[in-house]
């Protein structure tokens, strides 16, 4: 289970992400980043940012908590901002929390050096769940207590925007040349041998079932939110089983 935790207060809004998150707290004062359910991006973002986080997180990445945000759309009345107004009020109900890392700084290669089997592990991962997001305009990275944080899944999945095509595409190539990463030589050989095998069926069903199934109801194609479930699992478990082509750079 995600904690659950509810949004007390609508803090600020971080402009620099375009799904327009904002700073919350909640629960006993803590910061959560809220990923709203609202926001053009649409439910399917927050549905990758669990799946692809909690996954990460179970592989050895560090990934800030992630939780269930239950966001009353009072909690922004006193907000000036119209757009962030209209935002709250078109998300009611659940919504996604990340622990706010008070203090991380943007990653910037040039000041934070990785070595090559981290960039590896990273690139690898990201060509398993067709992350584009982690560009040098864009590298949704985080450097806090001296180490590397991976953020904002949203984007990735893509599959899930057309599952009739979605078996289809489960083995297609990853063009990796925009990672941020790749100045640093990743290898992403050693981080496939190791990590490949560890992308198993029970895993992922451990995964998704962390996904709360408001954000899965009437999927067209689909009876329930169990069987997304299963068409995420099946999804993925095919890409990570061998032969891993989509691994080249
Ligand atoms: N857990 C966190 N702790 C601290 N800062 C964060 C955290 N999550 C996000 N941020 C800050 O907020 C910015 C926007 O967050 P994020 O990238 O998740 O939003 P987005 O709307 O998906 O952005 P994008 O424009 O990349 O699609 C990040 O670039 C980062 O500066
Ligand atoms: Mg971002």
């Amino acid at each position: 289970m995600l904690r659950e935790v509810t949004a007390d207060r609508y803090v600020t809004p971080l402009r620099e992400g375009g799904s327009l998150p904002g700073l919350v707290e909640a629960g006993a004062g803590g910061l959560w980043v809220a990923k709203f359910v609202g926001a053009a991006q649409g439910r399917k973002a927050l549905v990758a940012e669990v799946v692809s986080g909690e996954l990460a997180r179970r592989l050895g990445f560090r990934v800030p908590e992630l939780a269930r945000m239950e966001v009353d759309p009072r909690v922004a009345v006193g907000e000036p901002d119209q757009q962030v107004q209209d935002l709250v009020k078109a998300s009611g109900g659940t919504n996604l929390g990340m622990a706010y890392l008070s203090g991380a700084l943007g990653f910037d290669p040039l000041a934070f050096p990785v070595d090559p089997k981290l960039a590896g592990r990273v690139v690898w991962f990201d060509a398993l769940i067709g992350n584009v997001d982690r560009s040098w305009r864009n590298p949704n990275l985080l450097v806090h207590g001296g180490e590397l944080w991976l953020i904002d899944h949203g984007a990735s999945l893509i599959f899930h925007h057309n599952w009739p095509r979605a078996a289809a595409s489960a083995r297609k190539g990853f063009d990796a040349s925009d990672h941020v990463l790749l100045p640093f030589g990743p290898d992403v050989a050693t981080a496939d041998a190791e990590l490949g095998p560890r992308v198993t069926e029970a895993l992922l069903r451990e995964v998704l079932a962390l996904v709360p199934d408001v954000w899965l109801d009437a999927e067209p194609g689909f009876d329930d939110p169990d069987a997304v479930r299963a068409a995420y699992v099946a999804q993925l478990a095919a890409r990570a089983a061998g032969p891993r082509e989509w691994v080249s750079l």
